[in-house]
């Protein structure tokens, strides 16, 4: 099915959630403390300003606003659970970055945040927006009802921790043989953890703010299995085929810490064939919604088309 919002269209709607994610986060990421906090060291706060601000396709935070639209739910609502998760991605490319995992020196198109301070400094930003993440997601105005918001923060916890990104982390370092005989990972696995897992996330928390029928949250759930894996895909075929200036990080990395990826795996071709096929899930899965749709349906064209 083709979506009837055009690519400029699109690019306007992810500009402005883009931009008001930015404003959020600096207005969560504030010098002033919160009742219960002792004080916010300046070091902390400046790496983790530096890591969540100025950058970022904001691609999380989007799908949540996105999917929360289909089902009429106020925009600040969705927009502070898609900052709650622009939290958690933060911290998952900080750690990423770290010369203990992917030991990366460009990000965003800048230094990483480790190059910037220091590891110690980097592993602290990280540990803190992950905290952040859930005293936002737990926040009355992300929804009036106390058992939503304990949906959303169980879904959170269980999609970034060790069942989800993390896990998936894990499973992406073994892939490279680190840690004894390298033995190939199952490849989907480990993506739909690493990667799929917060894109998924994403596009859940609009059902769940939404109080979604069953039919609908599995609708959302489908697309973006679909969505988180044909968003690695494109990832690990700009590792191989884009350049460090427009990625804005380093290009070739994969191969040079013998990463398992599809296209290790299919081959540039296959991994091509594979992302098409995810494309036509993608929409599948949104057929329920009709028009409603349109705007996740574009995001999916989105992802496998970009070149950053
Ligand atoms: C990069 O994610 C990390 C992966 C999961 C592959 P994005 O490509 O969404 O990174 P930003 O937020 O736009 O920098
Ligand atoms: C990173 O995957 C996934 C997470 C940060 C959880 P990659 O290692 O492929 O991401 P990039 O290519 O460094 O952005
Ligand atoms: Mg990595
Ligand atoms: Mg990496
Ligand atoms: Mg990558």
């Amino acid at each position: 099915m083709t979506s009837g919002v055009s690519p400029q269209d699109f690019a306007k709607r992810l500009d402005a959630t883009a931009a008001d994610t930015e404003t959020l986060l600096q207005r969560l990421l504030s010098d002033t403390t919160l009742p219960g906090e002792i004080a916010r060291p300046h070091r902390l706060m400046d790496a983790m300003r530096y890591s969540s601000l100025n950058g970022g396709k904001r691609l999380r935070p989007f799908l949540a606003v996105e999917s929360a639209a289909i089902f009429g739910v106020p925009r600040e609502s969705a927009l502070l659970a898609g900052s709650a998760l622009e939290c958690i991605h933060c911290y998952s490319l900080i750690h990423d970055d770290l010369p203990s995992m992917d030991n990366s020196d460009l990000r965003r198109g800048r230094p990483t945040a480790h190059k910037k301070y220091d590891d110690a400094t980097a592993i602290l930003a990280g540990d803190a927006l992950l905290t952040l993440a859930f005293d936002i997601i737990t926040r009355d105005e992300v929804h009036k009802d106390a058992g939503v918001r304990l949906a959303l923060t169980r879904a959170l916890a269980r999609m970034s921790g060790l069942g989800g990104m993390v896990g998936g982390q894990m499973l992406d370092l073994a892939g490279e043989g680190r840690f004894g005989d390298k033995e190939t990972p199952d490849v989907a696995k480990l993506q739909q953890m690493k990667t799929g897992a917060l894109l998924k996330f994403g596009c859940i928390a609009g059902a769940l703010l939404g109080q979604a029928p069953k039919v609908q949250y599995d609708s959302l759930d489908a697309y973006g299995h679909a969505f988180g894996e044909a968003f690695q895909i494109a990832d690990d075929l700009l590792d191989v085929e884009g350049d460090a200036a427009a990625l804005g990080k380093p290009a070739g990395q994969d191969a040079a810490l013998g990463k398992t990826t599809f296209v290790t795996q299919l081959g540039i071709d296959g991994a091509k064939a594979r992302l098409r096929d995810l494309l036509n899930q993608a929409d599948s899965a949104l057929a329920p919604f009709g028009a409603k749709g349109d705007v996740l349906r574009a995001a999916a064209r989105f992802v496998a088309e970009r070149q950053s």
